[in-house]
Formats: structure tokens, sequence, C-alpha cells
């Protein structure tokens, strides 16, 4: 945070409310051989694009992959779970809204009023949680959700099979006789779509927080996949490659399953802890 020039003892009680989860709700990584502590990659800004360029251009020398894919040799990055970055530039972060509004909405028992520590599927609480600014019924907002949920989950089905199927050409090229050197760039691409993929992917909110943040990131792994495909066709003579044909029926009807189904109705008060 310091290197983004916030500093987090001079925040407010509000700013707090969601610096405290996003200690750990966010994007790190721990260095090879290094000192064991979590370092996170912020000093461009907290967004899929702004943490890659900083994975990219090579910011922290002592750290370039998490691991490498067996099937193309790339070597990759592996997304923690970006909730704090996702929030932070959405509509609700933008009004003031934090993780805690949502998630640990007040109650009232035996006349003292707490902060339900339920960390759970806000909807569960909605009449303590989102009911508390919102006007909408239940289930209208449900309805919301949900359509945010299912859009999310069909475009991250789509680019994680674009991604997984530029994995698998590089493989191809590479029996083909491509070299090391000639697949380099395709190799870099299919590290940058899976980096799109995984930011919405290990997110916990399947688009929720910040939907339209997560189809940026989405489109960006899309357009990356294809180039890593292209890329690597180009790296064999000819361009001629035996590969599988996209499969098509995946994408159809992708919906989004979690654990809220409409008709189920909220309990009105936290379990007891
Ligand atoms: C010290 C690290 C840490 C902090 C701070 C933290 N969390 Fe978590 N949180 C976790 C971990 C780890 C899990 C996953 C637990 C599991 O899978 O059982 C989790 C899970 C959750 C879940 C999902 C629970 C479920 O039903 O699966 C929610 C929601 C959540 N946290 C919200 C918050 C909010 C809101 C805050 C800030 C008020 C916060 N967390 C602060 C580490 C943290
Ligand atoms: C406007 C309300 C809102 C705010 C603000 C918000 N969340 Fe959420 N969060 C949700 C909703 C709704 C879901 C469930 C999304 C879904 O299923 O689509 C969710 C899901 C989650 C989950 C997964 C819960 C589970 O059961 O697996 C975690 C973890 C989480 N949020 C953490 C955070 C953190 C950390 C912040 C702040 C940086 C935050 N949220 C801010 C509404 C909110
Ligand atoms: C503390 C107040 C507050 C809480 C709690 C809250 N919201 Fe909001 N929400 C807002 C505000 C303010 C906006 C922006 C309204 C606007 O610009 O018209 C908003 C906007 C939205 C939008 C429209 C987003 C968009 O891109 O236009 C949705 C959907 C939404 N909220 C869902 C939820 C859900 C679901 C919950 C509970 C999990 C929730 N909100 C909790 C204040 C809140």
């Amino acid at each position: 945070m310091a290197e983004l020039g916030i500093d987090v003892n001079k925040a407010s009680h509000n700013e707090m409310r969601a610096y405290v989860c996003g200690q750990c709700h966010n994007e790190y990584y721990f260095k090879k051989k290094e000192d064991g502590r979590v370092h996170m990659p912020f000093a461009n800004g907290l967004g899929p694009e702004e943490e890659w360029k900083y994975y990219h251009d090579g910011h922290d020398p002592k750290f370039d992959a998490d691991w490498v894919h067996p099937d193309s040799g790339a070597a990759m990055l592996k997304v923690q779970h970006p909730d704090f970055e996702c929030w932070t530039d959405s509509v609700h972060a933008l009004n003031g809204v934090t993780c805690v509004d949502c998630h640990m909405p007040y109650m009232r028992k035996d006349g003292q009023k707490y902060t339900s520590h339920w960390m759970t599927h806000p909807l569960k609480h909605y009449d303590t949680g989102c009911a508390k600014c919102h006007d909408e019924s239940y289930e209208t907002m449900l309805h919301r959700v949900q359509t945010i949920n299912d859009n999310t989950f069909k475009i991250l089905r789509i680019a994680g099979q674009t991604t997984a199927r530029a994995h698998k050409v590089i493989r191809a090229a590479h029996f083909a006789g491509a070299t090391d050197e000639q697949l380099a760039e395709a190799r870099q691409l299919v590290r940058e779509a899976q980096w799109y993929w995984d930011w919405v992917s290990a997110e916990s909110s399947m688009g929720f927080h910040n939907p339209d943040k997560m189809m940026k990131s989405l489109g960006l792994s899309i357009d990356a996949a294809h180039r890593a495909i292209e890329s690597a066709t180009a790296a064999v003579k000819g361009g001629q490659l035996a590969i599988e044909p996209m499969p098509t029926e995946p994408f159809t009807d992708t919906k989004f399953d979690d654990a809220i189904k409409p008709g189920m109705t909220p309990p009105a008060q936290a379990p007891a802890q």
C-alpha cells in the first residue's frame, strides 16, 4: 500500500472496513528462497492489467513464476483471490460501501449492537445487509446477482477453454519442430491469457464485486489466448498443425451453480457463533 502512496495508519474508519479484509483477500506471492514473507504486486495500481505489468516488467527481480505448465512449457503465474482489488473501483467502493457493509451487517441481540461475524454469502442476510440501502425485493436482487454470475461464468468458460487450447497448440507446435526461441512469444501470450482468466476465476464473487472490471479481464484473456494460438501456429513451417477443433458445446447454456437458489428464504438472523 505504501508503494501506492497510501498510508494505512492514516486511513479513516470507513477505509479500514475494507483494508482489514484486503490484507488477506488480495493477490500476493512468495519469493523463492526468500524470507517467507508475503508480497503484493500493487506498485502500478490495483487491477488485473496493473498487476500483470508488475510481473511482466520484472518489477521484482527475485520472482518470475509460480509454476511451469506441463502442456506448453510456459512459466505461469497463479492468481490468489483479488477480492480487494476487484472491489476497489466498483460502484459500491466509489459510494463508500465496504466489505463490512455487505458481509458483516449490524445486528442486535439482547440489546447489544454488533457486527455479524458469520462470513457467508451476503444474500443469506439480505434484510440486514443489501436491504439497508436497496429498495428492491430479495427476489429482484437475487435475479440481478445471478445474472451477473451467469454472464461472468459463461465468458469465464470461453476464456478458460481458449487458454487451454493455446497450451495444446503450443505443445503441438513443439512436437512439430518449433524451437523454444520460436515459441517464446506464444508462451508469453498464454501466460498472459491465463493470468487474466485466473484473475476472475480466483476472485470470490463470480463477477458481482465489479462486473465491468471482470468482463474486461476476460476479454483481455480471450484476446491473448488467440494471439498465442496464432503465434505458435506461425512458428511451425507451413503453419499447419494437427489439433482438434475448439469445442463449442460446453459454451451453450452455461450456468453458474452456487448455493443460493430462487425461493430460498434468507434467515432473519445468523446462527450463533
Ligand atoms: C487473516 C486473513 C483474513 C482476513 C483479515 C479476512 N479474511 Fe476472510 N477469509 C480468509 C480465509 C483464509 C478464508 C477461507 C476460509 C475457508 O476456506 O475455510 C476466508 C473466507 C471468507 C469468506 C467466505 C466464507 C465462506 O462461507 O466460505 C468471506 C465472505 C470472507 N472471508 C470475508 C471477509 C471479510 C468481509 C473480511 C474483513 C472484515 C475478511 N474476510 C478478513 C482470510 C481472511
Ligand atoms: C455490495 C456488497 C458487497 C461488497 C461491498 C463486498 N462484497 Fe463480497 N460478496 C458480495 C456478494 C453478493 C457475494 C456473493 C456473490 C455471488 O455469489 O455472486 C460476495 C462474495 C464474496 C466472497 C465469497 C463468499 C463465499 O461464500 O464463497 C468473498 C470471500 C468476499 N465476497 C469478500 C469480500 C471482500 C474482501 C470485500 C471487500 C474488499 C467484499 N467482499 C465486498 C457482496 C459484497
Ligand atoms: C451501504 C449501502 C449499500 C449496501 C449495503 C449495498 N449497496 Fe448496492 N449500491 C449502493 C449504492 C450507493 C449503489 C450505487 C447506486 C447508484 O449509483 O445508483 C449501489 C449499486 C448496486 C447495484 C448496481 C451496480 C451497477 O453497476 O449499476 C447492484 C446490483 C447492487 N448495488 C447490489 C447490491 C447487493 C446485492 C447488496 C448486498 C449484498 C448491496 N448492493 C449492498 C449501496 C449499497
